[in-house]
């Protein structure tokens, strides 16, 4: 029951309309437009900037202060205690696992990593050029030819397998994009090794010789999964969402929510980053490019910079930041060309009004890039990356959305168009 009332009143209507607040346990209170509807008035919002669609209790974000919760957990803390597997169980369930729950869930999902052996098929109609994320997007939507009579959405076991079956192959999924655009044949998950180790195996190993599994690049890739893992009601999010909610099978759901993240102003930044960075080439161009980013009349924005919710650090890159300096150490490669124009760029902009005005900071795709290109991913491949961590987030709301009852989403629109006419007699 709403504690608060908003009222509201418009011009040429009669009354006071009585609008209820809800409070959430933590963020913004929001108001209940629907009773609109029945005096004929719709919100308007494009691009959902102020529009909750939705109520959840899996992430918490504070732009302003620059945090992020999964269920309480402050990002910060899980990426440097837990691990992927364990931020997985969590998002999903609710609670950190204890050692049982967690071995249990570790086990289930190493011993589904392997994809039906047809699904290998359907790469061979790419071309081997093709962007793995089109090959992605494909074949993750495949799979709901293998999964669709064994999925009743509205049975939470039915929905738990799906999770798990989505979070461990998509590891496979992804490294098959990279071997297939690389001629290399598909390695076969293996059950011994952790789920980044597998990732690294089925990525960088062939069948010609033993592949040891750097311990390295192995926790600096797990740390990348943690951070990417959730946020909240994102673009691609919300697509998995409102997929989901026409009953739209789960895969097929999630094949949506990668089209969605491949934009260069979603996931796609973290490509967009790398090749901006080598775009600049040395730190003499820098000011050229922040010119370009301020220039109104020039489409070209900074990619890895600003965000819809941040107005503040995202505390993400923060980590990334740290990680990507701990990682080149100890790879040996502390001067790397690249990490250093994208530090001289970042301060930079920090420093430049325009940034400092729009509060536009480093978002999570600032440094991640150049963590993935010291383990030895290739750019197209960054938000392949992004789509195998994500793919828990989506499907811990795409499970919230079926966990009660629901509506199919459908919104409307300020129409602008031609008021009835009649065809030409
Ligand atoms: C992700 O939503 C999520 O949670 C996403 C994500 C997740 O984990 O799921 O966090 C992942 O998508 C991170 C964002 C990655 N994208 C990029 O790094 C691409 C570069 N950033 C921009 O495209 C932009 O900042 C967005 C898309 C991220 C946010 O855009 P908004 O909220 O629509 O902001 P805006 O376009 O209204 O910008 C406000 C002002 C504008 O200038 P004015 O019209 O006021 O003069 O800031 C400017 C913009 O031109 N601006 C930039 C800029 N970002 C915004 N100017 C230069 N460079 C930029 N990067």
């Amino acid at each position: 029951m709403a504690e608060k009332i908003a009222r509201l009143t418009v011009d040429g209507l009669e009354g006071v309309i009585e609008l209820p607040v809800y409070s959430g346990t933590a963020g913004p209170d929001v108001i209940d437009v629907r009773p609109l509807t029945g005096k004929g008035l719709f919100t308007y919002d494009p691009g959902f900037v102020s529009t909750a669609a939705c109520d959840s209790s899996i992430t918490y974000i504070d732009g302003a202060k620059g945090i992020l919760l999964h269920r309480g957990y402050p990002i910060d803390q899980l990426a440097e205690k837990s691990d992927y597997m364990e931020v997985c169980y969590l998002l999903l369930n609710g609670e950190l696992p204890d050692a049982e729950q967690k071995k249990a869930f570790v086990n289930t999902i190493s011993n589904h990593t392997m994809v039906h052996e047809q699904l290998s098929h359907f790469f061979n109609g790419f071309r081997r050029d093709a962007h793995p994320m089109a090959i992605l997007c494909g074949v993750v939507g495949a799979l709901s030819a293998f999964y669709h009579d064994s999925l009743d959405i509205d049975n939470e076991h039915h929905r738990n397998v799906c999770a798990y079956r989505l979070v461990a192959k998509m590891p496979t999924l992804a490294a098959m994009c990279f071997k297939y655009s690389s001629g290399q044949p598909f390695m076969y998950p293996r059950n011994d090794l952790s789920y980044a180790g597998n990732f690294l195996y089925m990525m960088f190993g062939t069948p010609c010789e033993e592949y040891h599994v750097n311990p390295i690049l192995e926790r600096a890739m797990d740390r990348i999964f943690v951070l990417h893992a959730d946020h909240e009601q994102n673009a691609s999010t919300s697509t998995v969402r409102l997929a989901g909610s026409s009953g739209a099978n789960p895969f097929a759901c999630i094949a949506s929510g990668i089209a969605a993240l491949w934009g260069p102003a979603h996931g796609g930044a973290n490509e967009a980053v790398l090749t901006m960075l080598e775009e600049i080439g040395d730190e003499s161009r820098i000011e050229e490019f922040v010119a370009k980013a301020k220039d109104p009349n020039d489409s070209f924005r900074l990619m890895g910079f600003g965000h819809r919710v941040y107005r503040n650090f995202d505390p993400r890159a923060k980590v990334m930041k740290q990680t990507c300096d701990e990682v080149l150490h100890e790879l040996g490669i502390d001067d790397d060309p690249l990490l250093k124009i994208a530090k001289r760029l970042e301060q930079i902009a920090l420093e430049d009004e325009y940034f400092v005005e729009r509060k536009l900071y480093p978002n999570v795709d600032f440094y991640s890039g150049i963590i993935l290109k010291a383990i030895g991913i290739p750019t197209n491949m960054f938000t392949v990356i992004f789509a195998l961590s994500r793919t828990i987030g989506w499907i811990s709301h795409w499970n919230e959305f079926h966990s009660s009852p629901n509506k199919i989403g459908r919104p409307r629109q300020l129409y602008l168009g031609h008021t009835q006419r009649d065809y030409p007699a």
